[in-house]
């Protein structure tokens, strides 16, 4: 591992791209070298392209502020010759995101992705750094497809699975057969504050286009094997959702019913997701909780404005678990959807690869 490495932001005047600023300004293994956008905001300064749609709690740091927004698809080249890797985020059609995430990657340049166009690329790992980081040694499958030395693409999954399939995880081995999940999604997932987006105060909208697949068919990736030169996905358990926008303005809500071949008692799973630490926790890494999964007794939490923050909005927070009529049990949970379920989980998938050799 080198002492530093330079990174680029595709996408960075956006809502995910602007955390990716709040979370790398002073990480300490990366420096921002690159921020990049479309033509409406390339070659503006940073805080002229974003002076009307800045939405994070702390000011532009002065380290970006002044840099010249580069134009993500015409500077392909020049972009990967200044940087070690990049992150990515953009808002463009899927068959353009593939192909711009694809011409990095040819560039010798990795990619970590926020995007959705690559998360069914049989090749292209989909990890959750606690859950899959096995999933990493497909790259070398990816690079010999691509012709490349260095440059890949590994994505993070919706935000929406971020609450629970976590949750889900520790309890593998008591063989999870099904669960039924309702979403109670903040708005930030769709780019979008109150300020923006007023109509959302005071209501509620039953719809949210594509979740509901991504919700049910990512985690059977997540939970998949390396067979080859592919990632199978896993058959099992089977899964349904429903998909809430909430008038929240960050943290992503799970309701989950859960059913197993071996039921566990309520000790035995809560004993799990206290003891469960993944690769990001043993070796420390900049941006892991030290506790993961934390679950609060009392009946009146997580919530979203008092827990979704817990470990700089990383760690995952659960409650209210108990039997259910239908199911064998019920329970509730909450992850940031901008930190762990956005770009705080693309900063740690980056933390992950670059501690395993993959941006050198
Ligand atoms: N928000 C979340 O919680 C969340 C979670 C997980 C994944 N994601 C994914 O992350 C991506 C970005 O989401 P967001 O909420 O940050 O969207 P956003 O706020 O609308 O930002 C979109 C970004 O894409 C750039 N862009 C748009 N068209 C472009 C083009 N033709 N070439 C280059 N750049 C272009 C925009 O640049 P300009 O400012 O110049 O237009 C902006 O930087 C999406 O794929 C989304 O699905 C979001």
């Amino acid at each position: 591992m080198k002492e530093n490495y330079k990174v680029g932001i595709i996408g960075a005047t956006g809502m995910v791209g602007q955390r990716f600023i709040t979370l790398l300004y002073d990480h300490p293994w990366y420096t921002i070298e690159v921020l990049a956008a479309s033509p409406r905001s390339a070659g503006k300064k940073y805080s002229d392209a974003v002076s009307s749609k800045w939405a994070m709690d702390i000011e532009i740091p002065s380290s970006v502020a002044s840099m010249t927004v580069m134009d993500a698809a015409a500077d392909i080249e020049k972009i990967a010759s200044m940087v070690d890797f990049v992150f990515c985020a953009v808002d463009m059609k899927k068959d353009e995101i593939k192909a711009l995430e694809e011409a990095y990657a040819k560039a010798e340049c990795p990619v970590i992705s926020n995007n959705s166009a690559h998360r069914h690329t049989p090749d292209v790992p989909m990890i959750i750094p606690e859950l899959n980081p096995e999933h990493a040694e497909i790259i070398n499958a990816q690079k010999k497809r691509l012709g490349t030395k260095k440059g890949f693409i590994a994505v993070k999954s919706n935000c929406s699975i971020q609450s629970y399939v976590p949750a889900l995880h520790p309890l593998k081995e008591y063989g999870v057969t099904k669960c039924l999940v309702t979403t109670y999604q903040a708005i930030s997932g769709a780019g979008k504050t109150f300020e923006t987006w007023p109509e959302m105060m005071d209501n509620l909208i039953p719809y949210i286009g594509g979740e509901e697949e991504k919700s049910e068919i990512e985690p059977l990736k997540i939970w998949g094997k390396i067979e080859g030169d592919k990632i199978v996905d896993a058959d099992t358990p089977s899964i349904t959702t429903q998909c809430l926008r909430v008038p929240v303005s960050n943290g992503h809500f799970a309701a989950v019913f859960v059913s197993f071949e071996k039921k566990p008692a309520i000790d035995e799973i809560k004993k799990a997701w206290k003891e469960f630490s993944g690769i990001p926790q043993q070796l420390k890494l900049p941006h892991a909780p030290k506790q993961f999964l934390n679950y609060f007794e009392e009946n009146d939490r997580p919530q979203a404005k008092l827990d979704r923050d817990l470990e700089g909005g990383m760690a995952i927070s659960i409650g209210r678990l108990r039997p259910d009529t239908q199911y064998d049990y019920k329970f509730v949970c909450l992850s940031h959807n901008t930190l762990r379920g956005a770009a705080g989980g693309g900063v740690l998938m980056a933390e992950l690869l670059t501690a395993q050799g993959y941006m050198d």
